[in-house]
């Protein structure tokens, strides 16, 4: 079992003060999703279920843009760090794609909020044969803005970053700490969800999204804090200020308690508690904000069906 550091930002003490200060502002942040064991195990169900970036079309456009990002590459070592990288499956593929392109020397660090995610990752990373060694590191991406110093002294060789499925849950906040670990010369690829191009395309994304599992995997949370009975998860369409996202929300009809743990924290009838915030982007707002970081060699590939963007660049 490769091992697991967890940073203070992901400790138990961090989750439960940051999800009374996010319960105060009526939310729950997306981590909450993640970092309990049944959260976590309803999602990788959820994910390898309906996850586009799962599907064959979604596979197509994760192939296309490892076979740039490689190509980017210098000969040498490689050290692959999944940045939020939930169970690592996407970068398994990766790490088996490397090594059958007859790379000797590759390093795997698993990194995300989880530690039952980031553990599956690092297990399942550390199964690909030929993977030279595994480790792994639970942290909050972004409470610690600069993670290079967390990863330890730097391995030769080039770094490849992912940032998979998360401009989609956390925006662009998401790219600072992945870039944080990059020097020029290192390559990094993110994903993004994507509004196909196409009449009706806001109703077919919005049906993937509002079924049983996935209300039921929002509401677990909520039932680990005693709000289960706050009602039912609505979700909608937001458009603003250029971003475009689908919002899940449950409003109590009736004043309620949310205990975590010790402390207590007073949700008012009427006022939204928002449990999900999934932006959607096209190809070049994905590549605009990608040239705004600094990088380089940008190239986005889409799948077939248009939800799945994954771009390759370069750090400069
Ligand atoms: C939509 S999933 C994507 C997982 C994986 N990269 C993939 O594409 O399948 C979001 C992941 O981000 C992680 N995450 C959410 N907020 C985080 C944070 N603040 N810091 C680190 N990881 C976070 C979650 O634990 C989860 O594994």
């Amino acid at each position: 079992m490769p091992d697991v550091r967890i940073d203070e930002s992901a400790s138990p003490a961090a989750h439960r003060a940051g999800m009374v200060a996010a319960l105060a502002a009526g939310r729950v942040d997306n981590r909450f999703h993640y970092v309990g064991e049944r959260s976590a195990t309803m999602w990788r169900d959820l994910a390898s279920a309906h996850s586009p970036a799962q599907a064959e079309d979604g596979l197509v456009a994760h192939d296309v843009a490892a076979r740039t990002a490689m190509a980017l590459l210098p000969d040498g070592p490689v050290h692959v760090i999944g940045v939020a990288c939930g169970d690592g499956v996407k970068e398994r593929r990766l790490l088996g794609a490397l090594v059958s392109a007859g790379r000797t020397e590759v390093h795997a660090t698993a990194v995300d909020v989880s530690v039952p995610l980031v553990s599956a990752a690092a297990e399942a990373m550390a199964a690909v044969p030929g993977v030279t060694d595994v480790d792994a590191l639970a942290v909050d991406i972004v409470a610690r803005r600069d993670l290079s110093p967390l990863l330890g002294p730097r391995r030769p060789g080039t770094r490849l970053v992912t940032l998979f499925g998360m401009m989609s849950t956390l925006g662009p906040v998401a790219l600072a700490p992945t870039l944080s670990l990059l020097q020029p010369g290192d390559v990094v690829m993110v994903s993004a969800n994507l509004l196909p191009r196409r009449p009706g395309a806001r109703e077919e994304v919005m049906a993937q999204y509002d079924t049983a599992p996935t209300r039921e995997w929002l509401a677990a949370v909520l039932d680990d804090i005693g709000l289960a009975g706050a009602g039912d998860v609505t979700m909608r369409w937001r458009e603003e200020a250029g971003s475009l996202a689908i919002i899940g929300e449950v409003t109590p009809t009736e004043d309620m308690t949310a205990h975590v743990e010790d402390t207590v924290v007073v949700m008012p009838a009427g006022r939204p508690i928002r449990l999900l915030e999934s932006f959607r982007h096209d190809p070049a707002g994905l590549e605009h904000l990608l040239r705004e970081a600094g990088l380089d060699d940008i190239a986005t590939h889409a799948s077939p069906d248009g939800e799945e963007g994954v771009a390759a660049a370069t750090a400069r």
